[in-house]
């Protein structure tokens, strides 16, 4: 089994999304002996906000692109490369301002491409990244699984349609919550590893 482990944070070994990622890793790897896991860091190696060369690119046939917009696809060809080439991927997801942070949009900008990653059919879109599992780990120093700001979640609704859109329908969310109030943030990372079952 291949993992894809995509990570949001610029918190490195802090990252609570990080850690959380990499307990539910740990629990698949013991479920599944030799498997490998593929990192891709969005702070590190992050991937550019859509500029107007690679809506070019997109558009331009392969064999009609200049080498500005060979370079242009490249991000993108690299994202979904990896996606296909994982069986289950493991997204860290850093909660800021009520959303996913820029970066992982950016990811996932390059990963939507009409033709390559969903298409329209007769009877709608349909997404052509199929059979994957997906793992979001998703920290937070609020609450949103429940309570009062439950409604002011736009991270996983978002990636839920999103991931979907591209064929990723089977997708589990794990939370680390709470994390910036005193109760709860001792034992939230735990939680969230502990209400993953593999
Ligand atoms: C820029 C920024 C925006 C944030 N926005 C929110 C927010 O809207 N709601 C919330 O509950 N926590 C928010 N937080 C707290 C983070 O979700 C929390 O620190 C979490 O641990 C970040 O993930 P990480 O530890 O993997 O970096 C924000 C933190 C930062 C740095």
């Amino acid at each position: 089994m291949q993992i894809l482990q995509v990570i949001a944070s610029a918190r490195g070994a802090e990252s609570y999304s990080t850690r959380l990622s990499q307990g539910i890793i740990n629990k698949l790897r013991a479920a599944q002996p030799g498997s490998t896991v593929v990192v891709r860091n969005l702070a590190t190696q992050p991937f550019p906000h859509l500029e107007e060369a690679h809506l070019q690119a997109y558009f331009t046939p392969a064999e009609g692109r200049s080498p500005e917009q060979q370079e242009a696809v490249r991000h993108s060809d690299e994202a979904i490369a990896q996606v296909l080439a994982a069986d289950v991927l493991v997204i860290g997801v850093p909660f800021y301002n009520f959303n996913v942070p820029s970066s992982l949009k950016s990811w996932l900008d390059h990963l939507t491409r009409a033709g390559l990653t969903f298409r329209y059919s007769a009877t709608g879109p349909e997404g052509l990244i199929k059979g994957k599992k997906v793992y979001l780990a998703v920290a937070s120093g609020g609450v949103y699984s429940e309570g009062p700001m439950q409604p002011y979640d736009f991270a996983t609704p978002y990636l839920h349609w999103m991931l979907g859109f591209l064929g990723m329908t089977d997708v589990t969310v794990a939370r680390a919550e709470g994390l910036k109030l005193p109760e709860l943030e001792p034992t939230a990372l735990q939680k969230g590893i502990d209400s993953v079952a593999v």
